[in-house]
């Protein structure tokens, strides 16, 4: 939510900064798209120069070309996802103070602005946007006009403020350094030679350097071209040991795909392969990425609770149906948003799961603190390493699925129940419930899973045609059961966001119950096939469910097995996917849906990586 990049060069103005600066919001610009702007710093002027403009960023680059800014030693750049105030021009960031001297860009929510602002109205102070950071510049601007160091200064504004921020800020009298402050939201730095940068997120500067260096909460950081120097919220300095970051440049890239989005759909065998990797070692053991929770605490565990909010919430709901049965422990999933504030009942017993891909989602950041608080101990299941959740967690699970960058989430959505059954299969053995062959037998049918997603890829054709051919569909219905009913959610969920049409994804057992009212004739229902194998295969009660839709006119559209005869009597069209343990059916039978979606809102001409009104990580609550 907001993209923030930072450079400083090696000391002479040059057209580096803003040329890494716009490459830095370019691969940030799926956290905000409202609007974008860059403020730049040279050693000979009295004013930062600064350009915005609302909408994308090829708009501030159209801007650019037009009316070109000077070269410069640092620079800052934002791109937005609007809170306070409407995506103009005006209230796109840098926000300016001190006359134009101070330039200051924001991601997060201030929540005494109203309050400081009302403060440094009676000061005098004239505000040009009806922005939260405006509020924040002005107050910064105050301290340095009482001759503290830019770095100070920050130090100070940041013990002033309530809220999630981060913030970088730069000074025309001070043209070698970048400051930074963080508070609940990201903010990394990207170690250069001779220069060095900060961003939301390390995708900002991954071509310019892979040595990385997380900031805690409450941190300050100023940057200038031969040091990088944290200090805490007492100005006390602080050593971080840097990183390595363990994806190059080009896992961020499209990689010859049309969209990222369609990139990451076809990552994903390697996504599922790459967590599962290495993960189980010679005694059975789990191994997480940090953090650590004694057996002990483990094995007393008589509640799990998965917190996550959209996609990773579907992917907790199709571990709950695993774990439970591998483990016979309780295991609820439960929105993050709505856990934090109804008094849940958790306790030292309680083992909460955060999922989350970015790691930065305020909801579940919000939650895994909540829980914390209340004795329980808290794995994260987290792709974006060195994130706020997974630093926070008592221990964590990364999922490998790489960067990202698509807004919809597709990959992660793969890796993160993939995790999920890691840690439900580490459970059961570490607590008795399955012998040595079983967990040997489920982690070799994992293994089989990447090869799978393969081939629904490799036989992708007919579901994109499909799509093409329903552009102008407006409501789309989603049936699945059991497993299949958070994919059928994860369908509805993908087409919404990305297509814009209305979608809704039931329990096909509820339908009956109310829904089936929605059906008429030529109504388009996806219906998730369970598995015709096994003893207490649901597979014949969901046929019953399309026939119940059939029979009140709707087109029917089935994913199924490979293998099962009886599918294609009940459906206008099957799409077979490769056979699978029932548990590990979502897996596959998403990557359609998925691919519908993506396809479908393509051929509506819409922006598939950048939705309306969406930002990658929502890290306000
Ligand atoms: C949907 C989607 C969102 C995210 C949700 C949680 O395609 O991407 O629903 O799944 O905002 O985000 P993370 O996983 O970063 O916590």
């Amino acid at each position: 939510m907001c993209g923030i990049v930072g450079y400083v060069g090696s000391g002479e103005a040059s057209a580096r900064a803003l040329g890494v600066v716009m490459s830095g919001l370019a691969r940030l610009e799926y956290r905000g798209y409202d609007s974008a702007g860059v403020a730049l710093v040279t050693a000979d002027r009295e004013r930062v120069a600064v350009a915005k403009k609302a909408g994308k960023l090829v708009n501030l680059a159209k801007a650019l070309a037009e009316d070109p800014l000077p070269d410069a030693t640092a620079a800052i750049g934002h791109t937005r996802w609007a809170t306070h105030g409407a995506p103009t021009d005006a209230n796109a960031h840098p926000h300016l103070a001190a006359g134009g001297r101070i330039a200051i860009i924001h991601n997060g929510i201030i929540e005494n602005y109203a309050k400081l602002r009302a403060e440094l109205t009676r000061d005098g102070v004239i505000f040009a946007s009806e922005t939260d950071t405006e509020v924040a510049g002005h107050w910064l601007a105050r301290e340095v006009d009482t001759g503290l160091s830019l770095t100070d200064a920050m130090l100070s504004t940041a013990r002033a403020l309530e809220g999630a921020f981060t913030f970088l800020a730069v000074d025309a009298r001070e043209p070698h350094t970048v400051v930074g402050a963080r508070r609940n939201s990201p903010l990394v730095v990207g170690l250069g030679d001779g220069e060095n940068f900060l961003g939301s997120d390390v995708v900002a500067f991954i071509e310019h350097t892979r040595v990385a260096l997380e900031l805690d909460q409450d941190e300050v950081v100023e940057i200038t071209p031969d040091g990088v120097t944290v200090f805490d919220r007492t100005g006390a300095v602080v050593v971080r040991e840097p990183y390595e970051v363990t994806w190059d440049a080009s896992a961020a890239e499209r990689g010859g795909f049309a969209t990222f989005m369609d990139k990451e759909i076809h990552d994903q065998p390697a996504a599922v392969a790459d967590t599962l990797r290495g993960r189980i070692d010679e005694h059975g053991k789990l191994q997480l990425d940090g953090g650590y929770i004694d057996d002990r605490v483990l094995n007393s565990v008589d509640k799990i609770v998965v917190v996550a909010c959209g996609t990773a919430s579907y992917a907790g709901l199709v571990a709950r149906y695993a774990i439970e049965h591998w483990c016979r422990i309780p295991v609820e999933v439960e929105l993050a948003h709505e856990f934090r504030y109804r008094d849940p009942v958790v306790g030292v017993r309680t083992l909460v799961v955060a999922i989350s891909q970015s790691g930065e989602t305020m909801d579940t950041i919000m939650a895994v603190r909540h829980a914390q608080q209340q004795g329980a101990n808290v794995i994260a299941i987290v792709n974006v390493q060195g994130s706020t959740i997974a630093r926070e967690a008592d221990a964590v699970l990364y999922t490998r699925a790489g960067p990202e960058i698509a807004v919809a989430s597709t990959k992660a959505f793969l890796a993160q129940i993939t995790a999920a059954f890691l840690l439900g299969i580490f459970l059961a053995e570490l607590r008795g419930n399955k012998f040595p062959d079983e967990i040997s037998a489920l982690l070799a049918e994992l293994d089989e899973i990447p090869a799978k997603v393969q081939r629904v890829l490799d036989t992708s054709q007919p579901i994109r045609d499909l799509a093409h051919s329903m552009a102008n569909e407006r409501t789309v219905l989603f049936l699945g059961r059991h497993v299949g009913y958070p994919v059928a959610l994860e369908g509805a969920l993908k087409l919404k966001e990305l297509a814009y049409i209305h979608a809704e994804g039931f329990a096909a057992g509820e339908l009956k119950h109310g829904p089936i009212a929605l059906v008429e004739e030529g109504q388009p229902v996806f219906i998730i096939l369970p598995s015709p194998n096994g003893r207490h295969s649901l597979h014949s009660k969901v046929i019953s469910n399309v026939q119940e839709v059939r029979a009140r006119g709707a087109r029917t559209f089935v994913i199924a097995e490979e293998g099962d005869t009886e599918a294609a009597d009940y459906a206008e069209q099957v799409f077979y996917v490769p056979a699978s343990p029932v548990l590990m059916a979502p897996l596959l039978k998403v990557v359609p849906l998925q691919i519908f979606a993506l396809e479908l809102a393509s051929a509506k001409g819409f922006d598939v990586d950048q939705p309306r009104n969406l930002a990658k990580s929502v890290t306000v609550e």
